[in-house]
């Protein structure tokens, strides 16, 4: 079996080791994988038996799909393991979004506690066999905390360039902890991302931004389990947080893939949330893709505070190929459904909470039906953003919806019968 990394843009085709990044036209490259021997039903068979191995490479929810992400490789591979994450229903989520059956694909369960790790394993492995010198990447946090820590695993030395000051405490304290060298640039993710694409051709070091195709292979493993998990018969959607749009990107192949190969009998609809202060490409949905859109981006869900996504034209054949749809949410939305996400025990990050926010905007404009079969992937965990969490259970007057502050009491049991009366 053989792989190719082919332009998007123009068609150009390049070797599997070849470093470049992109295209000599600007276009972004893709991976291309000769199809596996094996029908669907066999596919299905081989990863449902992988599961019960005990072989480091198929305990990885990753590289147990590897004849769909990077065939002929198995051996020598940079693996936590990852994957592996869990689907759950929570009843309130439902009731909240006004959908009989939403499910909650919880990628925040991965190492580093985000759906990061799922690219990041292939694209270090593929820096090992590229030989590189050294890993480096643009973030707003989790793509770093995720790069830090297969760089530690793998003994490169890593460089993370992220926007001062609008990073979240966790992220952060992660690329500090696993050692990577953390660059703080006075300016936001697209400088960021400017900035370390011009390095890593300048001074020869490997990008593993979503612009690498390795990741985007790796992430594809998401949509793979997803549907395995649901016996392989395709929900009706799949809702997704939208920042650079790597995952939509991801997303639209692999169900395009899965179909072609057999391995489900339909392709779902995908639905990308983007928060509305950051939201070029439900703009650019809006006017039929007519033309790339770019904004100054703000919002409190930082991890998707981008303005210029990267892959934009990848992300555009997904929703094109998968008759998907664009929206977008507001800050106060993308907090309450994280309040309701939190409080059903599953809890996630303010990005995450966007796809919950968009399912439950898309059930009322009636895009979706009351019992279609919805999944939202929460891309991080509770944990990656304690300011926001504490900022939005301080009391406030009047409270916000689901508020639950803190009290503090002298230690007596009266103050404590006092409280707990109050409850
Ligand atoms: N959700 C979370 C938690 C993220 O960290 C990101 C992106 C997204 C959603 C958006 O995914 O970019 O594929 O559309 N975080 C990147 C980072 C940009 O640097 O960590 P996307």
């Amino acid at each position: 079996m053989s792989s190719l990394q082919v332009c998007g843009s123009c068609g150009a085709t390049l070797g599997l080791l070849e470093p470049a990044m992109e295209c000599g036209c600007g276009g972004l490259l893709d991976l291309r994988h000769d199809p596996p021997a094996e029908d669907g039903r066999s596919l299905r068979r081989l990863f449902a038996a992988r599961m019960a191995s005990a072989a480091p490479c198929d305990r990885s929810g990753v590289w147990r799909y590897r004849e769909l992400v990077l065939p002929g490789v198995e051996h020598d591979v940079v693996s936590h393991p990852e994957g592996n994450t869990p689907l759950l229903q929570r009843e309130g989520v439902s009731r909240w979004t006004g959908l009989d059956h939403l499910l909650l694909k919880h990628e925040g369960h991965n190492p580093t506690g985000s759906f990061k790790d799922r690219g990041m394993t292939v694209g270090v492995t593929q820096a090992r066999r590229l030989a590189v010198t050294a890993l480096a990447c643009a973030s707003t946090g989790n793509t770093s905390a995720s790069l830090a820590a297969y760089g530690a695993q793998a003994a490169l030395p890593v460089l993370v360039v992220v926007p001062a000051g609008k990073v979240a405490f966790g992220k952060l304290g992660q690329s500090l902890a696993y050692g990577a060298r953390t660059v703080m640039v006075r300016g936001d993710f697209d400088a960021c991302l400017r900035l370390v694409r011009e390095a890593s051709a300048r001074l020869g070091v490997y990008l593993l931004n979503s612009v690498n195709p390795f990741r985007i292979q790796g992430q594809k493993t998401i949509m793979f389990e997803l549907l395995e998990q649901l016996g392989w018969e395709a929900p009706d959607w799949v809702v997704v947080p939208a920042g650079n749009l790597g995952n939509t990107a991801a997303f639209g192949m692999a169900l395009v893939e899965a179909h072609r190969l057999g391995l489900t009998d339909r392709v779902p609809r995908l639905a990308a949330v983007q928060a509305e202060g950051a939201s070029p490409f439900a703009a650019g949905f809006a006017e039929g893709f007519a033309r790339r859109r770019k904004v100054a981006a703000e919002t409190v869900a930082t991890a998707i505070r981008i303005g210029d996504p990267a892959s934009w034209d990848r992300a555009v054949r997904s929703i094109r190929d998968t008759d998907g749809v664009v929206t977008a949410v507001t800050d106060a939305e993308i907090l309450e459904a994280k309040a309701v996400v939190d409080g059903s025990g599953a809890g996630c990050e303010p990005a995450s909470a966007a796809a919950v926010a968009g399912a439950r905007q898309l059930r009322q404009r009636g895009v979706m039906a009351r019992d279609d079969r919805v999944v939202a992937v929460l891309t991080g965990h509770i944990l990656k953003d304690p300011e926001v969490l504490l900022e939005y259970h301080r009391e406030t007057d009047p409270p916000r919806p689901r508020q639950n502050p803190p009290v503090e009491i002298e230690p007596t049991l009266a103050d404590l019968e006092r409280v707990l009366h109050i409850v």
